[in-house]
């Protein structure tokens, strides 16, 4: 698609208006190096002025019933579906994901709305049995109040719905900080919702290159009743300590560092096709990517004849071209970082089965890697790359396969690969991790709970979880 036919907005959207800011900043395809958009640069003014309509909007948004809200957001899926093409390739451009992730991004992200535009209609109350005949107990659902949501550039469009959507269903507003590397989808949105019907003030975007001004702004403000934030734990727990000022609510989805357990009872071929798409997708850029592979003793040559086998036919390349499986790394500190994990693994006695010739593209890119031979003390064991690297080591039996998995701070996904139904029950028993996928390389559904353990985070998105996450629960006492 051209530049005219992607149109897509650049200014801030608040109160329903697109609105231009005093200074814009440049936002770089990572592909090309060329600047795709000057856009709106945010700052405590546009904070302010966002909090304000949050709150105003509130007031009357919360009194919709769910069927008006859900009317609205199934307007919004069909404006999602009919614009699919155009979202995919704008977050190709900011991002350089892949474009045939980008669109399978489209439909995940346009799922969660679909899923909670139905899930409104059943916000359930309850009553309780009371010890006194003349009481009775009642429990009633209520909108937790404006929101401020800050998503990663990983998934430019579904971390937003995973969160807008249960939020709109639940009867919130909304205050997106998009990151600035992805801001143009979350502006894409908000054309798409104004054209949904979706009444101003109940959703804005502010753009900016300083994080901090505009966070502090809403963290400080009393009336904005709950942080919803993906992102690192060190960014997450600073959000935290500062939304505890105003006693927010918190959700936290976080780091990660995630094992997959291959058993020698594992179907070898699907295990690798699964570690292939666990590992490789979106260059290695997500948080529930394998950072750790382990191979039982007995099968790691056959697994890793699999997996090399399939590493060698990932195309590196241009993220818009149909063939394309691995794009750039986002910027070059993600580059950097890639490159200074497996400089490390090496350093400290690992071998780099595959990867060793440089890509063909200038630029970002990184060829996707093997490292066997890696130890816990090697950095690539331990912190998330972000990146097309996959460290493989080995396990002698069961006990050791979990020990090793729960050796992290992490508790987000884990994975294993076994088919034995018994061994799946004691494993995932003793994995202490908030999403397991039992052969089963991407778990991730609108439908289910997603959300880590320990450093992980707090609180789950999607499903009825999800929507709980967004709701207070009030306790009525009636005296008859
Ligand atoms: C993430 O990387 O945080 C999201 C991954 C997913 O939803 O599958």
């Amino acid at each position: 698609m051209s530049r005219d036919e992607l149109r897509f907005p650049t200014q801030a959207f608040i109160n329903g208006a697109f609105v231009d800011t005093k200074r814009t900043y440049d936002l770089i395809n990572p592909a090309t190096g060329e600047v795709l958009a000057a856009v709106a640069d945010c700052g405590e003014a546009e904070a302010r002025q966002a909090a304000d309509a949050a709150h105003n909007a509130f007031l009357t948004w919360k009194q919709t019933t769910a069927y008006q809200r859900s009317a609205i957001m199934e307007t919004f899926v069909k404006l999602l579906q009919a614009n699919s093409e155009r979202l995919a390739q704008i977050m190709t451009a900011e991002i350089g994901k892949p474009i045939k992730e980008s669109r399978g991004e489209v439909k995940y992200a346009t799922g969660f709305v679909q899923w909670y535009a139905e899930e409104a209609k059943r916000i359930y109350g309850e009553t309780i049995p009371s010890s006194f005949s003349d009481k009775r107990i009642l429990v009633e659902a209520a909108p937790v109040g404006p929101v401020f949501a800050i998503t990663p550039w990983n998934f430019p469009a579904a971390m937003i719905t995973r969160k807008l959507a249960p939020a709109l269903a639940a009867g919130c507003t909304f205050i997106i900080k998009p990151p600035a590397q992805s801001a143009i989808s979350a502006l894409a949105m908000a054309e798409l919702l104004q054209e949904a019907g979706l009444p101003d003030g109940v959703f804005q975007v502010i753009p900016t290159s300083q994080s901090s001004v505009v966070s502090d702004v809403l963290l400080a403000d009393p009336r904005i009743r709950k942080l919803a934030f993906t992102g690192s734990t060190h960014v997450g727990t600073l959000l935290a300590e500062k939304a505890a000022r105003t006693v927010k609510r918190v959700s936290l989805e976080l780091g990660g560092h995630a094992p997959f357990l291959v058993f020698e009872d594992a179907d070898v071929e699907k295990a690798a096709a699964e570690a292939m798409n666990c590992k490789f997708r979106n260059a290695g850029q997500t948080c529930i990517c394998t950072n750790r592979i382990y191979v039982q003793e007995s099968i790691k040559d056959a697994f890793l004849q699999a997996f090399l086998k399939r590493v060698a036919d990932l195309k590196v390349g241009a993220p818009i071209e149909e063939d394309t499986d691995i794009g750039p790394l986002v910027n070059q500190q993600g580059l950097d970082k890639a490159k200074e994990h497996i400089a490390d693994a090496l350093e400290k006695g690992a071998q780099m089965v595959a990867g060793q010739e440089a890509p063909a593209q200038k630029g970002l890119f990184l060829t996707p890697t093997v490292l066997t031979g890696v130890t816990h003390d090697m950095v690539v064991a331990r912190e998330e790359t972000f990146g097309p690297v996959a460290p493989i080591m080995t396990f002698k039996d069961e006990a050791e396969a979990i020990a090793l998995a729960n050796d992290t701070p992490y508790g987000l996904a884990a994975y294993v690969f076994t088919r034995d139904v018994s061994r799946v029950y004691r494993v995932t028993d003793a994995l202490d991790y908030g999403i397991i996928g039992v052969n089963d390389g991407v778990p991730s559904t609108p439908q289910a709970p997603f959300g880590g353990m320990k450093a992980s985070g707090v609180g789950r998105e999607g499903g009825h979880y999800g929507l709980e996450e967004y709701l207070e629960r009030k306790f009525i006492s009636l005296k008859l």
